[in-house]
């Protein structure tokens, strides 16, 4: 038998949790979900009535929300009442790359989901189940269920696995349409009912044939892997769009050619200036960590690989424009267009474009940037956060506009860094006018036309073609 849910509880509000509650709520008017933070700020944001304030720039949510919060869909900072009403509880928090100790740069960070595991032990009454959404490495399910087995208070929990597939920038549509859902629970019957009850949540909108069952450290793996084999698809273009600024050929043409193969597919073969995001850099250590820790070294060399060749596209693209640039970039004014990790998102988190920045300012060059989802804090943040060099250096050395055409004015070169649809718009031909000649453009994203930036008489390169 199924047990109805009716009440569930998020814990974390941040890009996994807010958009995926949001469209459970839509899909399921007759479930409460509440999702709860101990940032009071996000909370806000989340709680503001200028639903331009929502802390997570993703299509299409702003209208869900706007749909669902006070009717089925809550934010809040009280995480116990949260816990205590629920009857399903998803663990939604960040898991960073540890940052100390024992798998320092590798492995990831469980405090959070400890943290959540706990306070869940502590206040629960009533039976629950507890839904891993969070990234977590293989066999995390049998620490949690270890942490509220032991409890105390009689209280019977199913640990469930369902890890999260949508990407940022594409959030909503992810979710209506996913390709699949993945829910890891034990084979037991109580098990069997936990994974049934969470399925039946994603059946009010998704058949049941793309909805997937498996043991927990199938369902836990499956998504290292999953951005994992992602990952190094884009690694695997970046390597060969090297080889073709070296010969003739052009990465776009052979990326079209090979992803003609039905066994290739054409998906995520976009050479860029490298892959940036929360989570492929973070997943591909945690595996290398996890196949480290049992011995495998092959297996985690093989995989830091993908990781290997992702700095080396970001270091080779700041590598051209500095020797472009008659070897050297100091004083030179640069305007980077796009600071987010990709388009339609405001997540900055790992996008190439600071790596890219923080080179170049390591030059002396004199950098602009334009984004127009990432506010002025959040790139300064970002560079402090590196500590290469002071604050206040970060801030004589780097200016954010919100006039892109204008930024251009006497600059030497610029920087495409992120897709924004808007940079393929602007005014080409009254940027050159404006720029030193000769005027340099550098794509790292393939986003503009080589023969109409060739004739205006821009200097342009664009990454994987000579
Ligand atoms: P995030 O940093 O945007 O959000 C996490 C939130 O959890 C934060 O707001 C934080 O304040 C909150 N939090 C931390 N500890 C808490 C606690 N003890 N109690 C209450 N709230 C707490 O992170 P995210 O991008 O949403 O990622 C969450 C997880 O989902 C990660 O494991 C990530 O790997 C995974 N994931 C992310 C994406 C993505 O596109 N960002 C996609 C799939 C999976
Ligand atoms: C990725 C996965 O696509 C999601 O399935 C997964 O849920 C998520 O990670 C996660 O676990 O966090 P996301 O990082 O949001 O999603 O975005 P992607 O579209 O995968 O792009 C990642 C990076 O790779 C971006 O910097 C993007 O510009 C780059 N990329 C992607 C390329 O350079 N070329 C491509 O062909 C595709």
């Amino acid at each position: 038998m199924t047990r109805k849910i009716t009440k569930i509880c998020c814990i974390g509000a941040g890009y996994v949790g807010g958009p995926t509650m949001s469209v459970i709520a839509k899909k399921c008017p007759e479930i409460t979900v509440t999702v709860v933070d101990i940032n009071q700020e996000r909370i806000d944001q989340w709680n503001d009535s200028d639903l331009s304030k929502l802390p997570i720039y993703e299509p299409g949510l702003r209208e869900i929300v706007q749909e669902t919060r006070g009717k089925n869909l809550f934010f809040s900072t009280d995480v116990d009442k949260g816990i205590e009403e629920a009857e399903m509880i998803f663990i939604s928090v960040n898991t960073p790359t540890k940052t100390y100790g024992k798998g320092k740069g590798q492995a990831a960070d469980l405090k959070y989901v400890e943290l959540c595991a706990r306070n869940i032990a502590k206040i629960a009454k009533t039976d629950k189940i507890v839904v891993e959404k969070s990234t977590l490495p293989v066999r995390t399910a049998a620490a949690i269920k270890s942490i509220l087995d032991n409890s105390g208070n009689g209280v019977n929990f199913e640990i469930l696995s369902n890890p999260e597939f949508l990407a940022e920038g594409t959030a909503i549509n992810d979710l209506f349409h996913a390709d699949r859902v993945l829910i890891g629970g034990d084979d037991t019957p109580s098990g069997q009912e936990a994974k049934d009850s969470l399925s039946s949540i994603y059946e009010h909108w998704l058949p049941k044939e793309r909805i997937l069952q498996t043991n927990v450290w199938s369902s836990e793996l499956s998504k290292l892997v999953a951005n994992a084999f992602l990952a190094q698809r884009v690694s695997s273009i970046n390597s060969i769009s090297a080889l073709c600024e070296k010969t003739d050929a052009n990465i776009e043409e052979v990326s079209k050619a090979i992803g003609y193969d039905s066994r290739i597919g054409p998906k995520f073969l976009n050479a860029s200036v490298g892959f940036g995001g929360s989570c492929f850099q973070k997943d591909i250590l945690n595996l290398v960590y996890i196949a480290r820790s049992f011995g495998l070294q092959e297996v985690a060399d093989y995989w830091e690989q993908v990781i290997i060749l992702n700095d080396y596209q970001k270091s080779r693209f700041v590598d051209h424009m500095i020797t472009t640039l008659y070897n050297t970039v100091a004083g030179k004014k640069i305007v980077i267009y796009g600071w987010a990790f990709k388009k339609d998102t405001n997540d900055t988190r790992e996008s190439a474009a600071i790596y890219v920045v923080d080179a170049l300012l390591e030059e002396n060059a004199e950098i602009t940037v334009y984004d127009p989802q990432v506010s002025e804090n959040k790139i300064y943040a970002d560079l402090d956060y590196l500590d290469t060099r002071s604050p206040e250096e970060n801030r004589k050395l780097l200016t954010v506009t919100d006039e892109p055409v204008k930024a251009a004015m006497e600059a030497h070169a610029i920087a495409i860094l992120t897709e924004w649809d808007e940079f393929k718009n602007l005014d080409w031909q009254d940027i050159y006018k404006s720029m030193l000649k000769p005027a340099f453009v550098f794509d790292g994203r393939r986003l503009l036309n080589k023969e109409t930036m060739d004739g205006i008489g821009f200097k342009y390169y664009k990454i994987g073609q000579k």
